[in-house]
């Protein structure tokens, strides 16, 4: 079997507050896609990456001139969420060949500080494997689940936290696993709210992922801080 990433890009990076989608702002003088594609084109195990777009992008050819070839490919089928837009992508990959027994490795536009060691230390893991996996963490912090009051919030209860990790990506499965699991999943409205990554999906239909330890650089930049610490983590002073 093969391996293909597929890279989600269709968000609108609400959370980070730089007026327009994050993965278009820059960081070390490059938009964040930019860094991340350039990582995962550095992977020789990778046949071909898709980045799925929204229907309505007009930056991604500006921020990412000429990754159309033979091993870049832009689909404009990005969805209403995450999870639509990555099986819009799978979609977009069984047209262009790519088999029910090829390995699909799917990663956020918006992690930007992968690094090609990272991905070839998740197919080592996986390939040999029935279901696939990902890249997670070992929860360093202490867990606590909130509750709101008149004042804010406060802490209802600490959650035990050994034996939880924080899931990243890449994360890698079968074609013909991934995408089965998240149709059954997006069926139905209150499920598809809770698949926030594809393993989700595939332990809905009874299967175990496989755990791979990430890096903590490896960080989804998501709030307006963390575009200031992935610079500094690319260009170290
Ligand atoms: N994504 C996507 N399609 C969506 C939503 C998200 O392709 N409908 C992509 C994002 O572009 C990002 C990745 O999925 O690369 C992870 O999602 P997230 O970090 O939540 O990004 P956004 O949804 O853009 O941010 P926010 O949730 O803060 O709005
Ligand atoms: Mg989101």
């Amino acid at each position: 079997p093969r391996c293909f990433a597929l890279v989600p890009c269709a968000g609108v990076g609400e959370r980070a507050g730089v007026g327009g989608p994050k993965q278009y702002h820059p960081v070390a003088g490059q938009a964040v896609v930019a860094h991340t594609l350039s990582s995962l084109q550095r992977v020789p195990e990778l046949e071909a990456t898709l980045v799925v777009l929204s229907p309505t992008d007009t930056q991604f050819e500006q921020h990412v001139p000429g990754f159309e070839s033979e091993r870049g490919w832009v689909a404009r089928v990005g969805g209403a969420t995450r999870a639509e837009s990555v099986l819009n992508g799978l979609n977009e990959l069984m047209e262009r060949g790519v088999g029910a027994h090829d390995w699909v490795l799917v990663h956020d536009a918006a992690r930007c500080l992968l690094q090609p060691a990272h991905v070839q230390a998740l197919i080592a893991a996986c390939e040999d494997d029935e279901v696939g996996g990902l890249l997670a963490l070992p929860l360093a912090d202490t867990l606590k689940d909130a509750v709101a009051d008149d004042a804010g919030l406060r802490v209802r209860a600490t959650v035990d936290r050994s034996g939880k990790w924080a899931a990243q990506t890449p994360q890698m499965f079968r074609l013909g696993l991934l995408r089965p699991a998240l149709l059954q999943a997006l069926s139905d409205p209150e499920t598809a709210a809770q698949i926030t990554d594809e393993a989700s999906a595939i332990e809905r239909i009874g299967h175990q992922p496989r755990l791979v330890p990430g890096a903590y650089e490896n960080f989804k930049v998501t709030w307006p801080g963390d575009f200031s610490l992935a610079e500094r983590l690319l260009h170290p002073r």
